[in-house]
């Protein structure tokens, strides 16, 4: 039976009698021999396999070049090399697939850049191995802390007729003309429908029945902007919680990010040890920091006023009541602070129609989660609860109260005060990586100008 690579060098004693499959990474022939370094994608380290010119299914060896995909028998025995504590004696070797001298991984080194153009490969490189694995444990710790404080997980739909962020970036969904081999027939929906850019609006209906929920799927945005950050498709964690405040919400998405960071030290330290050596030496570091101190808490109003003090040239300028851009917030984590930071209180211009209305009149209960690096990984608020003041939210945000009567509803039958935020899972893989670009955090990429693969 096929044992992977990741369980075999865990291996306490020799083995007799193994079996692993995966592809060649390099062969070296010695006089008699050869060295075969094989890697199944279980984990970063390849096995050392060391074939004996007389061993069967030996006079292939010739076509196990990088890239083909073999299977080995073999006994496994303490390694005479240095760094690595086990190495597979070959008492048979079969090819499975070969790969000519065209598979483009030939080298070492190649440039995440590159890599992108050979986005169906890349999993087989050591760096997105890892960035792959970690991002399945990831997953997996963020069902995992919810579902330990006891947040139900709800699907929300990913098709949808309302905009939930009122930026108007959806995509539209239909089958008018133009779609493969549909005829012309209406909105199959009888009503504009749109992928969906948040699940919090049926979320928050969850919330109000189920007490604590959360959402984790692929939400879609249609606005664009080439950077770095931005993905027409990316996956969100929306967790919404009924009976709390902006101050538990800031509470749950500090202690969020903690725990992800905290799980990714324990559970991914090999992978993260890559990253720490190709991506960015301060991972290790910055991680550990980011587990140990509490977060800082800055109002909008105090944030805008350390930027303006600050004597920063920024390429937009600070402004009261606009939009802190990316240079801004990262000003505020990296240079000012030197330390994540969750800014709360917008003006209401800026923020959408569901956020509650402060008292002063001029600002809502927003919190966006800053952290080094990045900049925005979290965006929450408590909601608007109070049936008249969501009216009049809706009306200053130029929005038909009938295209929401079911979310209006929610404050007409047992209102209770709630607030909830949405992860970036792609954000918070960046900040766990170090890597730079959104497009190296997700197996493929879907950003303007490009869907290929
Ligand atoms: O701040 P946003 O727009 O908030 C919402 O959608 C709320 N409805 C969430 C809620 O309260 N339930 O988006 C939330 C997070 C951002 O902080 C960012 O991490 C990520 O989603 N995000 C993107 N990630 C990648 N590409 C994009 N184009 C993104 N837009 C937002
Ligand atoms: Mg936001």
């Amino acid at each position: 039976m096929r044992i992977l690579i990741k369980h075999l060098l865990a291996a306490t004693e020799p083995r007799e009698a193994v079996t692993v499959k995966g592809w060649v990474r390099t062969r070296r022939d010695a006089k008699g021999f050869s060295f075969l370094a094989l890697n199944d994608g279980s984990c970063a380290a390849n096995v050392q396999v060391v074939v004996d010119a007389g061993t069967p299914g030996a006079e292939q060896l010739p076509q196990f070049t990088t890239g083909a995909s073999a299977e080995i028998e073999g006994r496994l025995v303490p390694s005479p090399a240095a760094g690595q504590k086990w190495e597979l004696r070959a008492t048979r070797v079969a090819l499975i697939g070969a790969a000519d001298a065209t598979y483009p991984l030939q080298k070492k080194g190649h440039t995440p850049e590159f890599l992108r153009t050979i986005a169906h490969l890349r999993p087989r490189s050591n760096l997105f191995g890892a960035m792959f694995r970690l991002r399945s444990r990831l997953a997996f710790a963020v069902h995992q802390f919810f579902q330990e404080r006891d947040f139900v997980y709800v699907h929300t739909p990913i098709i949808t007729a309302s905009d939930c962020e009122g930026a108007g970036e959806m995509f539209r969904v239909t089958v008018l003309p133009g779609n493969r081999d549909e005829p012309a027939r209406g909105d199959f929906f009888g009503k504009p429908a749109f992928l969906t850019v948040s699940g919090q609006l049926e979320g928050e209906t969850f919330a109000c029945a189920l007490s604590n929920i959360y959402t984790f799927g692929p939400t879609f945005r249609a606005e664009n902007s080439n950077t770095a950050r931005h993905a027409a498709e990316f996956w969100m964690i929306e967790p919404e919680m009924a009976f709390c405040d902006l101050a538990g919400d800031m509470d749950l998405g500090e202690e969020f990010i903690q725990a992800m960071a905290r799980y990714a030290l324990e559970h991914c330290a090999e992978d993260l040890e890559l990253f720490a050596q190709r991506v960015d030496r301060h991972l290790l570091a910055r991680l550990q920091f980011v587990v140990e101190r509490p977060f800082v808490r800055v109002s909008y109003t105090d944030a805008i006023r350390i930027l303006q003090q600050s004597g920063r040239a920024f390429e937009f300028p600070v402004h009261y009541g606009h939009n802190l851009q990316s240079e801004h917030e990262r000003f505020l984590t990296e240079e000012h602070f030197q330390s994540p930071a969750t800014v709360f209180n917008y003006p209401r211009e800026i923020k959408p129609f569901y956020m509650r209305l402060n008292d002063d009149g001029r600002t809502v209960t927003a919190m966006d989660v800053l952290v080094p690096g990045i900049g925005e990984v979290i965006g929450g608020a408590q909601r608007e609860e109070r049936l008249e003041q969501l009216r009049a939210n809706m009306a200053f945000h130029r929005l038909n109260p009938e295209d929401y009567w079911w979310y209006t509803d929610l404050r007409r039958y047992g209102t209770v005060p709630h607030a909830g935020f949405g992860a970036g899972f792609e954000r918070l893989l960046m900040f766990l990586t170090g890597m730079p670009n959104i497009r190296d955090v997700i197996p493929f990429a879907r950003t303007p100008g490009n869907a290929e693969f």
